[in-house]
């Protein structure tokens, strides 16, 4: 018998960002319904999970990462049937389902912060974080001043984020016992599982330059989800941990998460957000194989993961998304998804989507995007500036699902105009148009992802690193008793790799290699 942990390495999960996905209504946003009738596709492509980006009501200004109600459903995606005939249909085809939740701030609009905000001797005012003075110079993530004057209270707010994002007061017992009395609510509903936003910013120290990991946020995660009827729920925490820290956050006993994005293999080759600097694989090679060992010897859940909807897409930041657009979508799945852990995919990758390009900030919708581009605005040639912009925004994976070819309904999303403009290489980057190809991403992924399902070596084995001295190329090698198997990427020129005798090729995204490696080529053997 599997444990309810183990289970988990069967999972292959799927991020959904609903405003871009599919729209049922005509008014050019994505909706819940969209999903339902989209789940054919998911199933077509193997995944068993899906996690829902944030559809609670909300004011938009973060596109559903400011909350206003955490027990309804955003107007722009539904009403709450549509959302609970949405969660049947995934069940009844076997796919979890994983809410986002959103606790180290709410929106500005939600009752508790309109009631804060008018007096400090309103019940709520204790439920965000308020000082006469800003206590510290912390920046916003998005830019500017993280503390917010309110004229009423003549305080400032704390806000990690968006002026409209208050942060919420963790300090104050009432809170916790909010956040997990809504916890309890979407569990009753019968729902699998939570990613939880910047969770790691849930704790503060003020004396402190970051301002996450604050001294208590162990106690409160703990409390949060160690109790029962919580604790074997799928959680898996947006945080910035290093060894130490994802030891404390997801070790086995610990009753806090069941695994961390962590951000080390994203975070190469950029110098900061808009800047980037030249890199080699083999830097997210040495990453991968870090916390692989890591993992494995604490026998902690790894997220594999390359894509979500805060990243420009990997194939086009740290791979080649143009000459070689399928060779390297296919070989980072390869390389991720094969990997010890749990794979998620963010929607797009499966056709292989690349980043796009404007030349107008009209073209944006993203908050942050928005905010800096006023800000260089006056210090920094335009050119330069959305040439920045369009290397960072969070907007490139953020632009509709290109379904079709069929430029009139806006690739399949929309008849209407969709709420950001389409991706500006739709027209080549296009789910239907990858389906007629003869290399085709969407084929390649059914067949990565059935063939993990049906591997034991995949899902429980052990991971070892084959790679020899080579540069630009990764060999692992995963193995569970008599099952072994050898992965093999290429991500240099065309080169020799040498490789054991005794092996089996089963597949790759090219047909067998003869003597050399292709740019980008990637196979899986039996040994
Ligand atoms: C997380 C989300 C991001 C959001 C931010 C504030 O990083 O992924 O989209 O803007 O938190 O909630
Ligand atoms: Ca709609």
């Amino acid at each position: 018998m599997m444990t309810k942990r183990e289970e988990f390495f069967n999972w292959i999960v799927y991020q959904i960002y609903p405003r871009s996905f599919y729209d049922t209504n005509g008014d050019g946003i994505g909706d819940l319904n969209g999903i339902k009738e989209k789940i054919p596709h998911l199933k077509s492509l193997g995944i068993n999970a899906v996690w829902l980006c944030p559809c609670y009501k909300s004011p938009n200004n973060d596109n559903g990462y400011d909350v206003s109600d955490y027990r309804d459903i955003m107007e722009d995606f539904g009403t709450f049937s549509d959302w609970k005939r949405l969660q049947k249909a995934l069940k009844k085809d076997g796919i979890k389902l994983i809410m986002d939740l959103v606790f180290n701030h709410t929106s500005s609009q939600h009752k508790w912060f309109q009631e804060a905000k008018t007096s400090q001797s309103s019940p709520y005012h204790e439920y965000y974080i308020w000082r006469k003075n800003p206590p510290n110079d912390w920046k916003s993530v998005f830019g500017g001043s993280a503390w917010a004057y309110n004229e009423s209270t003549d305080e400032y707010y704390l806000h990690s984020f968006d002026e409209t994002q208050p942060d919420l007061n963790w300090e104050n017992p009432k809170v916790r016992q909010e956040a997990a009395k809504i916890v309890d609510f979407w569990v009753k509903l019968g729902v699998d599982g939570f990613r939880c936003d910047v969770l790691d910013f849930i704790s503060k120290d003020f004396k402190k330059d970051k301002m996450f990991q604050g001294p208590r946020l162990h106690e409160y995660i703990r409390e949060l989800f160690d109790r029962d009827g919580v604790r074997d729920i799928f959680t898996v925490g947006e945080c910035q941990a290093d060894k130490k820290n994802t030891l404390l956050l997801c070790g086995k006993n610990r009753g806090e998460l069941k695994t961390a994005f962590q951000f080390d293999h994203i975070n190469l080759g950029r110098i900061d957000k808009y800047l980037p600097r030249p890199f080699s694989f083999d830097e997210i090679k040495s990453v991968l194989v870090k916390w692989q060992k890591f993992s494995q010897k604490h026998d902690l859940i790894y997220p594999l993961f390359t894509d979500n909807h805060d990243q420009p897409y990997y194939i086009s930041r740290l791979g080649n998304d143009k000459a070689h657009r399928y060779a390297c979508a296919t070989a980072y799945a390869t390389t991720f998804y094969l990997l010890r852990g749990v794979p998620f995919l963010y929607q797009g990758q499966e056709y292989g989507a690349a980043n796009p390009y404007y030349t107008k900030i009209e073209d944006f919708r993203d908050v942050e995007t928005k905010r800096y581009y006023a800000e260089q605005k006056k210090s920094k040639p335009r050119h330069q500036l959305m040439q920045e912009i369009n290397y960072a925004s969070r907007d490139n994976s953020r632009r509709p699902f290109a379904w079709t070819k069929d430029e009139r309904t806006n690739f399949g999303f929309s008849a209407a105009t969709p709420w950001i403009p389409c991706n500006s290489r739709a027209k080549e980057i296009n789910l239907e148009k990858d389906l007629e190809s003869e290399r085709s991403v969407f084929r390649y992924f059914q067949t990565l992802l059935a063939f993990r399902k049906g591997s034991l070596a995949i899902r429980q084995g052990s991971f070892q690193d084959r790679t020899k001295r080579r540069r630009g190329c990764f060999l692992y090698e995963r193995k569970w008793k008599r099952e072994r198997l050898l992965i093999v990427c290429n991500f240099d020129k065309k080169q020799k790799i040498k490789l054991p005798k005794n092996r089996k090729f089963l597949f790759g995204n090219y047909p067998e290699a003869k003597e050399e490696f292709l740019p980008f080529q990637a196979a899986v053997y039996e040994l």
